[in-house]
């Protein structure tokens, strides 16, 4: 196989109370790459379609993560890079870990598979480091290994993944505006009152457990998120707004995507996840920040091949 087309998924990180460990992937919403071998080593990127991002391969992320990756395979050939970006970047849907994500996924499928999932999520933290200036892996683990994934430890990597229940659809609101990772991380205090730590781990133990045992009121019950959601929450316009609307509209919670600005709801059935959407619709309609909302199953599969 010398060339392969894939979708590479968007995914929301954190999941209000599992700040950088906790994810989960989305369905439909997501980048597509193509990759080909060349002759030539090394990589280029040829097309990138959607945003501007830059070509230069030691500053895409996309770039990173395959330079990543063939540092260590050390191949007979290079790898020609077109990405077809949907995800805009610093929406906190994940933008920059589909690239990382996608790039290896795909680039390791050229190579017929000499790595693990485990090993592809190492590879593209060194392209999502670019991004978000730290190592973590909370968007990329969702992408590659789909379904809800908790990030046990950055180093050395190792990666749970966590049922999930039937019936959990997601609700997000996406603001046109745009909130970088890395500055988002900075207004973040570097230590937190005991009783906060206290209660952030035992909703993270228990929306674990709930997820384990299909317990959707548990479930609703632990998407709290008492450390994080205070600070960065005021980065985003109508944040109360919109969380307090879908909670009425029958969410079993909502919280920050990643580090914002999306907001994501969780909700039993398609029903309710999509009375949260126009619940969330409602309260950014009536002002004139442009936005986009979806409503998505979550996705089991993580990255998958379109074409080889
Ligand atoms: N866990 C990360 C954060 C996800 O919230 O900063 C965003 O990339």
């Amino acid at each position: 196989m010398n060339e392969i087309r894939i979708f590479s998924p968007a995914t929301v990180a954190n999941v209000a109370c599992g700040f950088d460990v906790l994810g989960f992937c989305l369905d439909h919403i997501g980048d597509e790459m193509v990759v080909r071998k060349t002759d030539k080593k090394g990589v280029v990127i040829t097309k990138i379609e959607g945003f501007d991002l830059p070509f230069e391969v030691g500053k895409n992320v996309a770039g990173v993560s395959a330079l990543a990756l063939i540092a260590d395979a050390n191949p007979d050939c290079g790898f020609e890079i077109e990405i077809y970006k949907k995800i805009k970047p610093g929406s906190g849907i994940g933008s920059s870990a589909a690239s990382a994500a996608g790039c290896v996924f795909a680039i390791n499928e050229l190579l017929e598979r000499p790595y693990n999932k485990m090993q592809l999520t190492y590879f593209a933290i060194k392209g999502e480091a670019i991004a978000s200036k730290c190592e973590h892996a909370d968007n990329l683990a969702p992408a590659i290994f789909g379904g809800f994934t908790l990030v046990k430890s950055v180093n050395p990597l190792e990666i749970l993944q966590i049922p999930t229940p039937h019936d959990l659809f997601a609700t997000i609101i996406h603001p046109q505006i745009e909130i970088k990772t890395s500055e988002a991380r900075a207004i973040l205090p570097k230590e937190i009152p005991l009783q906060l730590a206290i209660t952030q781990w035992a909703n993270m133990g228990s929306l674990v457990h709930g997820l384990h045992s299909n317990d959707y009121g548990l479930i609703s019950k632990s998407l709290h998120d008492v450390v994080i959601e205070p600070y960065r929450s005021q980065l985003i316009p109508y944040f109360k707004e919109v969380k307090m609307a879908a909670l009425n509209a029958g969410a079993l919670g909502c919280g920050i995507s990643g580090s914002g600005p999306s907001i994501f709801s969780l909700s039993k059935g398609i029903k309710d996840a999509s009375n949260v959407e126009v619940a969330m619709n409602n309260v950014y309609r009536k002002t004139n920040i442009k936005f986009d909302t979806y409503v998505c199953k979550i996705n089991t599969k993580g990255i998958k091949i379109l074409n080889k």
